[in-house]
């Protein structure tokens, strides 16, 4: 319950990643890198690469559906659509409002938002408000990548990281004390030069020399980024967990982003945690960004990794900076 208000919860979730896989080896014969340095530096063997008919809302639509159905809903009782995305299929209209009308969630209202790999965690913390205030009871949060759209396939150090994806939850009122116990976020716009996508807003529209010098890719400063990554996915978790009353010890299962596994690692040893408590599936999808965490999630579940009553940890930092973290009493 969050301040004596209506308790806020998973009730289903649901995923979904193109079929095309890319191995390391493929990755090989375009840039200067081997599978042995992935693997050891990322532990990623492989990512998912879309087609290119395929669009970020494509991939939403799929995974929200699942989650609809895995709740026992229908598209019309979803109140409220959010879609954590950096890769929408245009500026606007907003990738949500797409997806509201293919999957046909008439009495949703519907939007985007931008924290980059914490986003599906900011959804989660957006979308409960509305349910504990009482003014939605259904609030359906997708997070959606088509990433391999903005790689530069000549920069082997942000190629070979990232995969496509989709993945989503349908939040929804629990009994009480179930549902989210805490969350944890954080911003610090500072570090907004470590990793970026130049072009293509009002400060640099594209255009021919934009183009030309790649201002249109993603570009990363990966080395500070892992050091930020690794202070701060212990130390927001460890803050979420005091939020909710809770330490270390009570965490059953730990889903966290899927950016390396020396990352996870990383926060594994901060939070004492056996590897058998967390979950991983990085070394098949690379990093899906917005969709990494949803994706796990619903991959746990499926894999009866988690169960009704468990304290369960999902934790995530991106571009922003961003982070965050929350504590969930898992309902079902
Ligand atoms: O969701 C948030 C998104 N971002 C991240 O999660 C990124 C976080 N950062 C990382 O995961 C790691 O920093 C990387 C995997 C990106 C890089 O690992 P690192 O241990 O930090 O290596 P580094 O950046 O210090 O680079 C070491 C070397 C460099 O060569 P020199 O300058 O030492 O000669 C790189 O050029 O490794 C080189 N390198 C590669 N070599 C082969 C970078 N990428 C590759 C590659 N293949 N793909």
């Amino acid at each position: 319950m969050i301040n004596n208000l209506q308790s806020v919860g998973i009730i289903g979730t649901g995923s979904y990643v193109p079929e095309q896989v890319v191995t390391n080896k493929d990755l090989e014969k375009l840039v200067d890198t081997s599978d042995e340095w992935i693997v050891t530096r990322t532990g990623i063997s492989e990512r998912r690469k879309a087609e290119s008919h395929i669009a970020t809302s494509d991939m939403g639509v799929i995974a929200g559906q699942r989650a609809i159905e895995a709740a026992g809903l229908k598209p019309d009782d979803i109140d409220l659509i959010i879609v954590a995305t950096i890769t929408p299929d245009m500026f606007f209209p907003s990738t949500a409002c797409i997806i509201q009308e293919k999957i046909g969630a008439i009495n949703a209202s519907a939007f985007d938002l931008s924290a980059a790999c914490t986003g599906f965690i900011y959804g989660l913390a957006v979308g409960s408000q509305f349910i504990a205030s009482g003014m939605y009871k259904h609030v359906l949060v997708i997070g959606a990548e088509t990433l391999s759209r903005i790689l530069n396939p000549a920069d082997r150090n942000t190629l070979v990281l990232f995969g496509d994806g989709a993945g989503a939850a349908v939040l929804g009122p629990v009994e009480d004390g179930k549902g989210f116990l805490a969350f944890d976020l954080g911003s610090d716009g500072s570090g907004g030069n470590l990793l970026y996508l130049e072009a293509g807003g009002s400060r640099l529209p594209v255009s021919e020399e934009t183009i030309k010098k790649g201002q249109h890719y993603l570009a990363m400063s990966g080395n500070d980024v892992f050091k930020f990554a690794v202070r701060i996915m212990g130390e927001t978790s460890l803050k979420t967990l005091e939020k909710a009353g809770l330490t270390r010890e009570d965490v059953d299962y730990l889903v966290p982003h899927q950016a390396n596994i020396r990352i996870v690692d990383a926060a594994v040893k901060r939070l004492k945690l056996p590897a058998e408590k967390v979950y991983v599936n990085l070394d098949k999808y690379g990093n899906m960004s917005g969709a990494s965490i949803p994706v796990a999630l619903d991959e746990a579940l499926k894999e009866n990794k988690i169960n009704k009553d468990d304290i369960i940890v999902l934790v995530g930092f991106g571009a922003g900076l961003t982070w965050g973290a929350c504590v969930i009493r898992w309902s079902y």
